[in-house]
């Protein structure tokens, strides 16, 4: 069970994260309206908002105070629900149900669904580069965060990992392969988040590279859930469907594994989470428990 200092805090982020998405996304009445609304629609869904929290919870680490990480950390909000509405199209998982709704392109059709990932996409980089900022971090710094974060999302980063994971014929699997796809396609934005958060703060090399081990472990025991939950969880809770990986012939961690090995191969890379946040002692907690929690997690 979460503590409730645990829950407290991670309440308070992700209220503050939906004020600032609200802040920061076009309005349903702006014109094109349907395609405002689509790109809302999935945004204002629910949602964990995972990323962003890591990427607030590593700035205030490092000590940083103030509004800077809002528009940072919400631009990779909308770049993660981009990715999930590509995710579901018919020519990719197929998936009727996301965030306990019926899928975009189930509501607005795929055209318009492809074109509202895209805008989020596009909107994500404008709050990377400055929409909705203080002024209070440089330009360079934002220069150099967009590129990092650019990476992390491309063809050797989350869209690379979807590629991986979209190439059925490649008949490919072996566990290090597995590994690899789900390290682009899953950690390497969550591992981003979290350097955002320390960079913005003005951590230095060593701290940075502390986030970026714990994200890197994150991120695989994150993905080895994922997996582990589509065999063993629940539609309704979850708010996506079940049994899917399965009929579409994925290559997952428990499939490969089975749940019990899949299960201690996620346990281990919480414990590798716990080493990396060493260096940082008590400061860490918040970042602590959340990695424990993500063995007990349901949704
Ligand atoms: C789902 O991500 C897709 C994966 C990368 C496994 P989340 O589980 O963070 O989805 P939301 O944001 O809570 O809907
Ligand atoms: C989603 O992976 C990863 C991205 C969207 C980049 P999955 O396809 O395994 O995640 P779910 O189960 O649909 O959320
Ligand atoms: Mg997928
Ligand atoms: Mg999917």
């Amino acid at each position: 069970m979460p503590s409730a200092r645990f829950e407290a805090c991670l309440l308070e982020k992700k209220t503050l994260i939906d004020t600032w998405l609200e802040r920061l996304m076009p309005g349903p009445e702006e014109e094109p309206a349907i395609l405002h609304q689509s790109m809302r629609y999935s945004v204002f869904a629910g949602g964990k908002r995972l990323r962003p929290v890591l990427a607030l919870a590593a700035y205030e680490i490092c000590g940083g105070r103030g509004e800077a990480i809002y528009p940072v950390a919400c631009g990779l909000e909308l770049m993660h629900t981009y990715s999930l509405i590509h995710d579901d199209l018919p020519c990719m998982d197929d998936d009727d149900l996301r965030r306990g709704q019926p899928t975009n392109h189930k509501v607005y059709g795929e055209a318009m669904a492809v074109l509202a990932g895209d805008a989020l996409l596009t909107l994500a980089f404008e709050c990377f580069l400055g929409r909705g900022t203080d002024g209070s971090v440089s330009q360079e710094t934002l220069g150099l965060l967009a590129r990092r974060i650019a990476s992390a999302a491309g063809s050797v980063g989350l869209v690379g990992g979807q590629a991986m994971d979209v190439n059925r014929f490649s008949q490919d699997r072996r566990l290090e392969t597995l590994v690899s796809t789900c390290r682009l396609k899953t950690g390497r934005l969550i591992q981003v988040a979290l350097e955002c958060g320390a960079i913005i703060a003005g951590a230095g090399d060593e701290v940075l590279n502390v986030f970026s081990r714990y994200g890197r472990a994150l991120g695989l025991a994150f993905q080895i859930t994922d997996d582990i939950l589509n065999v063993m969880g629940d539609a309704k809770t979850m708010g996506k469907a079940v049994h899917s990986d399965a009929s579409l012939d994925k290559v997952t961690f428990p499939e490969l594994l089975g749940v019990d090995r899949a299960r201690s191969y996620a346990r281990q890379q919480v414990d590798e989470t716990k080493s990396a946040l060493s260096p940082l002692g008590g400061a860490a907690w918040f970042l602590t428990e959340l990695a424990g929690q993500l063995l007990e997690r349901q949704a």
